[in-house]
């Protein structure tokens, strides 16, 4: 996706981690650069977060710029640098932070449990199936130092659901009674896992 300015002034790098504050994780510049930044990273998740509740036929986006500031959730942006004659696009949005849940395991027992959840996750048409999505998804698990197993995923699309069985073979979903889907092996501890 294009914005009316240049990415890569804004944005800086090919993975880009942005919190409440609409600023690029690291950011050090002074308070007139971050003045101009940040209402333009909030544009780009405001497009972003606009598309991808298109492609998942939502009435209304999980993702803007005002739901981020006010939120302690975390967004990870996929740019391709050379986009746009070098000034860069936007290609992945994927939005994660951590919910309180009512989770049943595999016996059928209730838990209450707060994992990190992915909220929202959207790859520009014009890249999907192209590995884009898998990219960014590492990204954000070597961020955050989990595993897919230990998601929990808000009401996720067809697309998702084969995304996660290609590339990390995650089939079997323990029912549950709310949107969310968690898979075998959500409560195996870490320290179990082989
Ligand atoms: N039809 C079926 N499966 C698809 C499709 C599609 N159109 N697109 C991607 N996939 C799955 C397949 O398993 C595909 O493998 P294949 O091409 O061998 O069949 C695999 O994803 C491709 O992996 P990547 O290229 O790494 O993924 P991509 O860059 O396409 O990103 C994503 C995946 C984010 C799901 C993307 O397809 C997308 O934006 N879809 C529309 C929005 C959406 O459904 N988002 C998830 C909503 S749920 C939530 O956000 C919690």
């Amino acid at each position: 996706m294009e914005f009316p300015f240049n990415i890569n002034r804004v944005l800086l790098k090919k993975f880009v981690k942005i919190r409440q504050n609409l600023l690029p994780e690291g950011f050090s510049g002074d308070r007139r650069i971050s003045g101009d930044f940040s209402p333009k990273i909030s544009d780009i998740l405001d497009e972003m977060g606009r598309a991808s509740a298109i492609a998942q036929g939502l009435q209304k986006a999980v993702t803007s710029g005002e739901r981020l500031r006010n939120s302690d959730h975390t967004v990870y942006l996929l740019i391709d640098t050379e986009g746009k004659s070098g000034e860069g696009s936007v290609v992945g949005l994927l939005k994660v932070g951590k919910k309180k849940l009512f989770v049943f395991d595999a016996a059928g027992v209730h838990h209450e449990v707060q994992p990190l959840c992915v909220l929202d996750f959207y790859v520009h048409e014009s890249k999907q199936r192209m590995g884009c999505g898998r990219a960014l998804y590492e990204y954000m698990l070597s961020e955050e130092k989990t595993s897919p197993q230990y998601l929990a995923i808000d009401r996720p699309s067809e697309k998702f659901l084969g995304f996660l069985y290609k590339h990390y073979g995650l089939e079997k979903i323990l029912p549950q009674s709310n949107n969310f889907v968690v898979y075998e092996g959500f409560f195996i501890a870490k320290s179990d896992q082989v």
